[in-house]
């Protein structure tokens, strides 16, 4: 059974000059793999990450046929249904750890905390919960960054215990939303490395979103390429560089070769009708 389904899922924001639609009528599943979501700024991205936890903020609307996680069907839930599934079956990783973790608390306080949400624990127990979770991340001196604030930490470190934090309720489904685009490039390796042994040893699923083609590629077993919207390629990760649609090839063409240093960068060119073109789907 796949982890997630979703299908015809639009987000909706109602503005002055009409209703602007972010993600527009997409499908798709996820099975125990690494799905990875491109495109470039503003392709709905975020939304659609966002709109599996039921996460957009009114007045944005979600509409869906179906958003299905290990087969459960979650647009009918409440709100207070919600907070369960996100706590318990799905969990998603932010960009930045800074808008996420709370200044004034250490980092111990947080992770026992979302540790103790979850399940009515002693205090002893959650704490041996964080320092092991601490471990998880690869965080070699736990007890230290346990009595740490988020401010005295570096945007890998930071990052390392928002993961760390995510998997708590050891969820199902991992959502990262450019997990490691803020963190420099040895570390965002280590970040991912960690991301990669967690989703394997605990037979997740994960979403990576990216506008990153080159990390997805690699990063990734499959992926999903955006545009204004909607899907408009599905493909293998380790094909990307074959793919079809003409947006995904000039996002490929736009990209800086290590092999082909004095090419000029071609300026991505969009066409109006990619806007509504049926989606192509590579060898999967
Ligand atoms: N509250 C809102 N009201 C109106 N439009 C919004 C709102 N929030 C987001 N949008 C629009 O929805 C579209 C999709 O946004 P989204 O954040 O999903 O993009 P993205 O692909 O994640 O981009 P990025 O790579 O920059 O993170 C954007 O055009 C954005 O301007
Ligand atoms: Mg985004």
């Amino acid at each position: 059974m796949s982890l997630l389904d979703v299908e015809n899922l639009w987000v909706k924001f109602p503005t002055r000059t009409g209703v602007f639609d972010a993600v527009r009528g997409i499908s798709f599943s996820l099975g125990q793999e690494r799905l990875g979501i491109v495109g470039e700024s503003g392709s709905g991205k975020s939304m659609t990450g966002r709109a599996i936890l039921k996460l957009i903020r009114p007045p944005g609307q979600i509409i869906a046929d179906r958003i299905a996680i290990e087969g459960e069907d979650i647009i009918a839930m409440n709100e207070r249904q919600m907070r369960k599934v996100r706590g318990e079956r799905i969990s998603m990783v932010m960009q930045d750890p800074k808008f996420s973790l709370n200044p004034v608390m250490t980092v111990g306080n947080q992770i026992m905390e979302a540790y103790r949400i979850h399940t009515r624990s002693s205090k002893t127990e959650a704490k041996r919960k964080a320092l092991e979770m601490l471990e998880a991340v690869s965080i070699r001196d736990q007890e230290r960054v346990f009595r740490a604030y988020p401010h005295e930490m570096s945007g890998g470190m930071g990052q390392r215990i928002m993961i760390a934090m995510m998997l708590i309720p050891d969820p199902r489904i991992l959502i990262a939303d450019e997990p490691t685009s803020a963190l420099d490039v040895s570390v965002q390796t280590q970040v991912l490395s960690i991301i990669d042994r967690l989703v394997k040893e605990r037979g997740m699923g994960l979403i990576f979103i990216s506008h990153d083609l080159n990390l997805v590629s690699s990063f990734c077993d499959r992926v999903l390429i955006m545009y204004s919207g909607r899907i408009v390629e599905t493909c293998r990760a380790d094909k990307l560089h074959e793919a079809q649609h003409p947006y995904t090839r000039g996002l490929l063409n736009s990209l800086p070769r290590l092999d082909a240093p004095n090419r000029r960068l071609e300026v991505l060119q969009r066409d109006p009708a990619w806007r509504d073109a049926p989606s192509v789907s590579g060898r999967i």
